[in-house]
Parts: structure tokens; C-alpha cells; sequence
């Protein structure tokens, strides 16, 4: 077990008791140096945010030689040329042209918009050190594949671009000035996860917050709160303490229900939490509770903002608090809307989900792979349900066990990190792979690391379906790996008309709750006509208006997000004067203008013709 990686988890709910000490952290060979957080964004932060100068370096010749070894300590590590040196020093970042962090860099200069490649940063800042305070450079995520140097002392290395990851710079920085190096590179290569076909703009970079967090000797750095299933009152899970002694008192506190419980960690630093409470108010859409939730481990305190509900399934039902509930939802890429680019903020995420509740959504999905904290708060202090995606994106070398250890980082990354949000029900294991036993293999590892590492939710995945004739058969083998089924379909769109669904039967070989994950056409915001001719407003609200009859008619229908809220820049979709490298199947234009789809939808999901679960 490599030291400075993320040493064993091991979670004990009563309502699962199952060790997972066998669930060592996964770790592609390509990420070193790093630790997941849980609540990283409620502690107190040095945020290194702002303008960083920056590099672009096609040939990488900053970290390898022309014998393409990779050189110990890169060059471009911000060495001052010194009159006399005995070498060229070939950059100077005081010099270099500035990038904005949090940010992509393809939609902050006309030259990177389709770069792909490496991009240094740097960026210097002051620092006091405190007596017994622990250093972490935290980054909400770096598109691709990125590595990081403080004050020239290499501190990490990352693969997978859509999960957070904190790396311990404590031994390397000190009193007054540093500064902080990173490489980013965003070369898509077959054994990524990700792998190199994707329906979305590679935007590569800084793309979340970077900041310096401040934690005691010993800290929390994982905790999982939320209440037991079958139970309207019992708060169940564990809180991990990071370099602690063992038989240290954990404490976890809910003010607001003068409730307060303590525990004992045991020799892996884990402490089991069970307790009971009154007057608890679940969370639902209607009424999304958060209860402000303090967490105490010797000299160290997080201030948590959770939700209490529980999510199950009861043959093809979906059981929100133990009551069935209909998903009325949309599918919503991270694409920020107006400035377009990859979304991060909490404006960002405010107008996406502001407008799905327009919608009068209840559910989103979040596709295709892990949003950012800021979208996952709003979801929880609006009231929508989610769909949490791990970037298993159509065909990965599933056969290749690199690959498998870089997916499943990246889901632990993903639900350690948000595992404490409310309004994350489903985690999705992949979206339209292709049939074959190396993928059902793949997947099914996958599916139950997820279940071993938390067993509260649901496991689903978007699955393609297959046709005979006019009825769609929905029998992916991979189906019996999952609690619920997510099928991707397009009536109308990429097969026939939008009367096709008209006639179209569905052969359902699972009884189990059934999502229609997407289903969708491109319109142009303002182009009008006929309601069969593509590409118009009034095509894809054809579309809209012969699919939803169909699905409703499905017996365990139990939910839909509908491709997509808004268009989202795509290298797939080049058609001039329509497309313009947008996916332009958003029932909003990237600039927000409701195409009258969205109204089709809106008044289906008001008044109730869609959904009369709940
Ligand atoms: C696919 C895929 C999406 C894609 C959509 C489309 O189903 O899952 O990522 O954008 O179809 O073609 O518009």
C-alpha cells in the first residue's frame, strides 16, 4: 500500500454491515500524491483563484526530454534565470500571456478553443504556516490529466478530469512567498476514461476552484451521514479520522434536533455512527430540509449542511421516504450558460437548475460524469433529485485492467467526495456501452465496488435498446447488475419520425423501475416551420408530443430526463448556420431562449399527464 496514498476505507451502517477493508482505494498508476475529501468545500480555504500565467506547450517539452524521459523536476518550474547560468532558461511566467482559474481555457482565447494538449500554470501567493496545521492544495478538477509542484517540489499527480483531489503540500511551503506550478494536459488517448469518442467539447484546464485548506495534525477526512432506510428517525454511518489515534472521540451534532451523539474510532481511524432523533423533517423536492450538521474529532470541526431521506426500490417502484415517487426530469451538461465553457459556479448551477424547476422537473440528470459541489448544493437546497454519472462513455477498452482501476478511481473519487447530498439518489455506472461480455464484466465490478462504498442509494446505467420491427426490447444483460434501468432511445430523431412513436411497442425484460435517460431532437433557437421539418422549434416539439404518450404508456415507467436542458458545444455537430459545434438538442438555446418544446414538457409535467406516481 503506497503511504501517501489514501489508505483502506471501511464503512459500518447498521442497516449494512459490511466491512469494506477489502475495498482498497483505487488508483490508476497515473494519480499519486492525492486524497479525497469529504465537505473539502465547508472548510475554511485560501482560495488561489483568479489570473495564472500559463504556457501552452504542444510537445510537453516541459516535463519530457527529447529522449521523451520524463525529466525528475520538468523545467518549466518557474526558475528565475540567473546572469552567468550555464544554461538557457527558455520561459518566464512573469512574462506569459494569463488564463483565468476556475476556468477551460478553450473559451478564454480564440488560439486554445481546439487546442488539445499540455497547458502550464503559475500562479505565486503568500503563506503563513500555524503551529499543528496540516497544508492541502485542494483542486475541484483539472481536465485531464495534471500534475502539480509547489515551490518546484513535485506534491501530486492526477488522471480523470471531473472529480476533486487534495494534495498534502504541507513539507513544502513556507513563510511569505511560493508559488504553485501545475501541467494540465487534455490529450484524449484510447485508455482514458473517458476514452476518445465523446459527445461533448474536450475543455481542458483549471476547470474548478483551486484553493489551500487548513486542517489539524489529525483530521476528518471522510464521513458518511444519512438515515436509515425503514426508519423516519435513525441517522446511521461513520466518520473517518485521517492520522488519529486509535479509540479518539468522534462527536456529531444536530443542533437544530438538540440531538448530539459521540463514537469511538476504531484501529483504522473509523468511527460508527448510530443515533436516533426526534422531530426529524425529511428531505424531498417539496420541502428540501437541510439541517446544519457539526462534526468534532479532537481539535478538528466541519460544519455540514445534510439532508435526511431515504431512496429504495420496491419491485418497479421507486420509494422516495418510503412513498412511490415519479422522476419528471431533464439531462443537463455541465456547459455554463450564456459564456458557454465548462460551468462551475454557483451562478452557474443557480440558472441550470433554476430553469429545470421551470420545467417543473423534480429529478436531474447529470450526465456524463461528476458535476461540480456547486451543482450537487443547489440540487440539495432546491429539491432535485440526481443522477450522478462516472464518465464510462460509450465504448472504453473494457478488457484493459488499467482502464478498470482509472474508472473505479474515479468512482470513489465521485462518491466520497458527494456521498453526504441528499438529492444524489442513482449513482450511474456508465451510459450506452456496447453489449459485450468484456463490458458486462467491466460494469459489473463496478456496479458493486459502488454498492460496497454505499449501499443508501440506487445503481443504475443509461443501456442502449435494441429493436424487432416496431417494438423496442430493452434485455442488455448488464441490466441484471442494476437497481434501476436507465434506456437511451431516439424516435424520431436519429431513427424515423416523430409519428414513429405512434406505433412503437416496448418489450421490457426487467421488472424493475424503468428511466427513459434520454430521448430528444435538435431544434435552432428562433428557426420556425412545418412540424415535420428538422432542425425547427417545431420538430422537436413534434417530437415531444408523440414520445410522451408512448412512455407513459410503459408500465414501469418511472422516470425520464428528456436530452437535454441546453445546447452544449459538441466537435460532432459542424452543420453551419445551425449546429455551429453545438448540440443543439436543448429545449433552451446556450443563450436561454425557451424553444417551444419546453413548453411542451412544462405543461405535461404541471399538469400531471406525465408521472401520476406521486
Ligand atoms: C447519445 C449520448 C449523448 C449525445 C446524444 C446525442 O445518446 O448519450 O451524449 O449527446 O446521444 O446524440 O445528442
Amino acid at each position: 500500500m503506497r503511504n501517501f496514498f489514501q489508505s483502506l476505507r471501511t464503512r459500518v451502517g447498521v442497516g449494512m454491515l459490511m466491512t469494506v477493508w477489502s475495498i482498497a482505494a483505487a488508483h490508476a498508476q497515473t494519480t499519486q500524491g492525492t486524497l479525497v475529501l469529504t465537505g473539502a468545500d465547508r472548510r475554511p480555504a485560501t482560495s488561489l483563484q483568479g489570473e495564472w500565467a500559463s504556457i501552452v506547450d504542444p510537445y510537453f517539452s516541459g516535463l519530457f526530454s527529447f529522449h521523451h524521459e520524463e525529466k525528475k523536476n520538468g523545467w518549466f518550474l518557474n526558475y528565475k534565470a540567473k546572469p552567468g547560468d550555464p544554461f538557457p532558461t527558455e520561459y518566464d511566467y512573469a512574462k506569459a500571456p494569463k488564463l483565468k482559474v476556475p476556468g477551460d481555457w478553450n473559451t478564454q482565447r480564440e488560439s486554445l478553443f481546439f487546442y488539445e494538449g499540455p497547458v502550464w500554470y503559475e500562479k505565486d501567493f503568500s503563506y503563513q504556516p500555524k503551529e499543528h496545521t496540516r497544508v492541502f492544495l485542494h483542486v475541484g478538477a483539472a481536465n485531464y490529466h495534471s500534475w502539480f509542484w509547489v515551490n518546484g517540489k513535485k506534491v501530486c499527480e492526477h488522471e480523470g478530469g471531473f472529480t476533486a483531489f487534495n494534495c498534502e503540500v504541507t513539507s513544502v511551503i513556507h513563510g511569505g512567498d511560493n508559488f504553485v506550478v501545475a501541467a494540465v494536459d487534455n490529450t484524449r488517448r484510447e485508455d482514458n476514461v473517458p476514452t476518445l469518442e465523446t459527445d461533448w467539447w474536450n475543455y481542458g484546464g483549471l476547470t474548478r476552484e483551486v484553493s489551500l485548506l487548513e486542517v489539524p495534525d489529525s483530521f476528518i477526512d471522510q464521513y458518511d451521514l444519512h438515515l436509515e432506510r425503514g426508519t423516519g428517525s435513525t441517522i446511521a454511518g461513520w466518520v473517518h479520522v485521517r492520522d488519529g489515534a486509535s479509540g479518539a472521540t468522534v462527536e456529531v451534532e444536530i443542533p437544530e434536533l438538540g440531538a448530539r451523539s459521540s463514537a469511538i474510532t476504531d484501529a483504522e481511524g473509523r468511527a460508527a455512527i448510530l443515533f436516533d432523533v426526534k422531530g426529524l423533517e425529511r428531505w424531498s423536492p417539496e420541502s428540501p430540509k437541510l439541517y446544519k450538521v457539526e462534526l468534532r474529532a479532537g481539535t478538528d470541526s466541519i460544519d455540514e449542511l445534510i439532508g435526511f431521506r431515504t431512496v429504495e426500490t420496491r419491485g418497479n417502484e421507486i420509494l422516495l421516504n418510503g412513498k412511490p415517487v415519479f422522476l419528471r426530469g431533464v439531462s443537463v451538461h455541465a456547459e455554463a450558460p450564456y459564456r458557454t465553457g465548462r460551468a462551475y459556479s454557483d451562478k452557474d448551477a443557480e440558472t441550470l437548475l433554476g430553469w429545470a424547476k421551470d420545467l417543473g422537473c423534480n429529478f436531474v440528470r447529470l450526465a456524463h460524469y461528476p458535476h461540480a459541489e456547486t451543482m450537487l448544493r443547489a440540487a440539495d437546497r432546491l429539491g432535485l433529485l440526481v443522477w450522478s454519472e462516472n464518465p464510462v462513455y460509450w465504448a472504453l477498452e473494457f478488457d484493459n485492467t488499467k482502464v478498470l482501476a482509472k474508472a473505479e478511481q474515479q468512482l470513489d473519487e465521485e462518491i466520497d467526495t458527494s456521498r453526504n447530498h441528499a438529492a444524489i439518489i442513482f449513482w450511474s455506472m456508465a451510459n450506452e456501452t456496447p453489449n459485450t461480455a468484456a463490458r458486462t464484466q467491466f460494469i459489473d465490478t463496478l456496479a458493486s465496488r459502488a454498492r460496497g462504498l454505499d449501499g443508501t442509494r440506487l445503481i443504475t446505467a443509461a443501456l442502449l435498446v435494441r429493436a424487432d420491427g416496431n417494438t423496442k426490447i430493452v434485455d442488455d444483460p448488464l441490466g441484471k447488475a442494476l437497481d434501476v434501468i436507465g434506456v437511451n432511445e431516439y424516435i424520431g430523431w436519429y431513427e424515423g419520425h416523430p409519428e414513429s412513436a405512434d406505433g412503437t411497442q416496448w418489450d421490457i425484460r426487467y421488472n424493475k423501475p424503468l428511466i427513459v435517460s434520454e430521448f430528444g431532437a435538435d431544434a435552432k433557437a428562433g428557426l420556425h416551420g412545418g412540424e415535420n421539418e428538422r432542425w425547427t422549434e417545431e420538430y422537436q416539439a413534434n417530437v415531444f408530443r408523440h414520445q410522451l404518450p408512448m412512455l407513459n404508456k410503459i408500465p414501469q415507467l418511472r422516470g425520464m430526463s428528456p436530452w437535454l436542458l441546453m445546447d452544449f458545444r459538441s466537435p460532432n455537430r459542424p452543420l453551419p448556420g445551425i449546429q455551429d459545434e453545438f448540440n443543439r438538442k436543448g429545449l433552451i438555446s446556450d443563450q436561454g431562449q425557451k424553444k417551444a418544446a419546453f413548453y411542451v414538457l412544462q405543461r405535461a409535467y404541471k399538469d400531471g399527464t406525465i408521472g401520476k406516481a406521486d
